[in-house]
């Protein structure tokens, strides 16, 4: 496995792998790597793309007081890890490489970007978006892996390719999920054992949003606040949100239907954590 750390490196990489007569696929993360990324991997793997995946702790996506400083921190293992699943580069630029002295260019994908996290995470959404559009304008991807466990993020990252006529596609993965139901995140190393019994709160409340449209339950209000009730049966965990909306938008909706996202986002002690399901699915 190749590891670069500039843009002009990655490009070359990409376009001398365009003119071999592949495909590229790009898979981002921070790195602190699990099984859910290794997933997005595997899917580029499937699709026959050959792998490059990007791991940089993104400081614009973190509030003043987040875990920017804190944020685990695993490069040698994350890339024993790429290195089995056959991915070809990673790309672990400097702070420096991606914001260049005087950089002032943001972008910013706006009312998607104050929906949800953004809500809660004021800026968080700019900095996802700034840094995926630097990443795909230095890697040129057909196709770049996310997960759906960051839902919000995929709509925001949706719209942006979408409006910056990228010619590429989004990929989104299914949430990978500890045995007991757990979604798989890099912060849940942040939680104790007693938080980490808490923390199941959150798949158990998108459960039960799920389980009340299954049985035919419609109204927004009743999904969520058979959601809502999972949270506070659990006293270290406090809601942050509870919201039934259009994925495509992330506009709350009154009435349930099949395609809704039902997302859920909780602290636990101090670490806050995020789960969802798609209505219907
Ligand atoms: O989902 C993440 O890990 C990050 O938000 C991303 C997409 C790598 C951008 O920094």
């Amino acid at each position: 496995m190749q590891e670069i750390q500039t843009a002009a490196e990655l490009r070359a990489w990409s376009r001398s792998t365009r003119a071999s007569g592949a495909t590229v696929g790009l898979v981002p993360t921070m790195g602190a790597l699990h099984e859910g990324h290794l997933s997005l991997v595997r899917a580029a793997r499937q699709r026959g793309d050959r792998v490059a995946t990007s791991i940089f702790v993104n400081p614009t996506q973190f509030g003043p007081n987040e875990d920017f400083a804190r944020y685990p921190r695993t490069f040698a293992a994350d890339c024993a890890l790429l290195e089995a699943e056959g991915v070809e580069v990673v790309f672990a630029p400097a702070v420096e490489e991606i914001y260049q002295p005087g950089a002032s260019t943001f972008v910013e994908v706006k009312g998607l970007s104050q929906r949800l996290d953004g809500a809660s995470r004021p800026g968080h959404f700019r900095g996802v978006a700034t840094v995926v559009a630097k990443l795909f304008a230095a890697a040129e991807p057909e196709r770049a892996y996310f997960g759906q466990k960051d839902a919000a993020q995929v709509a925001v990252l949706r719209r942006m390719v979408a409006d910056l006529l990228l010619p590429m596609e989004l990929v989104v993965c299914p949430i990978v999920r500890e045995a007991d139901g757990l979604a798989m995140s890099s912060r849940n190393r942040y939680l104790s054992a007693e938080e980490r019994a808490e923390s199941l709160a959150l798949s158990r409340a998108v459960r039960a949003g799920e389980a009340a449209f299954a049985r035919g339950q419609r109204s927004a209000e009743s999904i969520r606040s058979a959601a809502r009730h999972e949270l506070e049966r659990s006293p270290a965990v406090r809601a942050d949100y509870v919201a039934l909306v259009d994925w495509a938008t992330l506009l709350p909706v009154e009435t349930a239907a099949a395609g809704h996202l039902l997302a859920v986002a909780a602290w636990v002690g101090t670490t806050r954590l995020i789960d969802n399901c798609i209505l219907g699915n």
